[in-house]
């Protein structure tokens, strides 16, 4: 068994449709107005995925940058890992369409469920292959195209999500570099607070076996998934510095799930930081689960907001309920 080695992230990439939707627009859809939505959540606009594109598309979108900006092609990976509730179909994962779209002829791939935690167990299942020396480059993606499983009748969910994909790679660095600590967990007591995408499992493989006042839509309690976030940022934050041996004053920058501005502006409390050290993306794009914190990070490199030898903390959490965070020196 060869000695564990240091991992970090060696190239970013992200893909967002160019249809935009707006809160004006919305307002022509349900009983919400912009000024409510934007006190309430910090959304301005998202974006949608055109009517051919699926999941796969954007991912493959987010990993062709991810890859030109590590400087390596698609032939030098091990291992895919999309991590998405929006696959394009349940078999054959996305993982493998984006496999053979970039003639990654060496990489095993498949698909990763954990809502919008999902990027965060990606980067620990990637980063677990690299340190072990079992793959040198794993290509992690975050991707979406949640206007498929969003009901445009519900206002309590509709203002809140969008598409895109962001796309990382990971592979080995220097001593003191890449991931210093993560941390996972998952609450499956809470399952019911969040759930979309029923249809095409085996509880409801046909839309018609849906019990009364389910559908494939989007639902959550928003209220308790709110409270649920808050306990979430206040013990990860507190066990990543632990497990990371740093200090609050030590990050650079945060990099949030996308949820809510509320849930992001009580982390910047909690950690002590000012708008220059958290990533904010959320009037843009809105909650795009599993892409989010991909997506957030490769525009705050694209922006120079990262440095080399800067420390990092990722922090997602929802649907499972699940959870995840990683503190990272770049
Ligand atoms: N426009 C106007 N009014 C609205 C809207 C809207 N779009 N939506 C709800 N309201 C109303 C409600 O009906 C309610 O009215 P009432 O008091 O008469 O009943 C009032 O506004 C307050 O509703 P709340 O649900 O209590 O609003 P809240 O302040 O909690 O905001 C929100 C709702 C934005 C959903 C918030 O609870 C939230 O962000 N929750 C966390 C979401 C999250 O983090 N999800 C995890 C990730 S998602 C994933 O894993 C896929």
């Amino acid at each position: 068994m060869q000695m564990i080695r240091p991992v970090g992230i060696i190239g970013t990439g992200k893909y967002l449709p160019e249809k935009m939707l707006t809160n004006q627009e919305l307002e022509k859809l349900v009983d919400t107005n912009d000024e409510w939505i934007i006190s309430r959540t910090g959304i301005k606009e998202r974006r949608i995925a055109a009517s051919h594109q699926a999941t796969s598309d954007l991912a493959y979108e987010a990993a062709l940058e991810a890859l030109k900006n590590a400087g390596i092609s698609a032939n030098q990976l091990g291992l895919i890992i999309v991590c998405t509730m929006t696959a394009d179909v349940v078999c054959p994962a996305t993982a493998c369409l984006i496999q053979e779209r970039l003639g990654a002829k060496r990489a095993a791939a498949y698909d990763l469920s954990a809502a919008c935690s999902g990027f965060m167990y990606g980067l620990a299942n990637g980063a677990n292959f690299v340190a072990t020396h079992i793959y040198d480059y794993v290509l992690v993606i975050g991707a979406e195209v949640l206007s498929r499983i969003t009901d445009y009748s519900d206002r309590n969910t509709c203002i809140l999500f969008g598409d895109g994909a962001g796309a990382v790679v990971l592979g080995p660095t220097e001593m003191n570099r890449g991931i210093q600590a993560i941390e996972l967990g998952a609450d499956g007591s809470g399952g019911a607070l969040l759930r979309g995408g029923c249809v095409g499992g085996s509880r409801y493989p046909t839309a018609d076996l849906l019990p009364e006042g389910v559908t494939h839509h989007i639902w959550q309690n928003g209220r308790e998934v709110f409270k649920f976030a808050v306990r979430v940022i206040e013990t990860v934050t507190e066990n990543l510095l632990n497990k990371a041996k740093i200090q609050k004053s030590d990050i650079k920058l945060l990099v949030p799930h996308q949820a809510n501005i509320r849930i992001i502006q009580l982390a910047m409390e909690k950690l002590e930081l000012t708008e220059n050290e958290v990533m904010i993306n959320i009037d843009r794009y809105g909650n795009i689960s599993a892409a989010t914190i991909p997506i957030a990070l490769a525009e705050a490199v694209e922006q120079g907001r990262v440095k080399q030898g800067d420390t990092l903390m990722l922090i997602g959490f929802g649907g499972g309920l699940t959870w995840g965070g990683a503190v990272l020196t770049w």
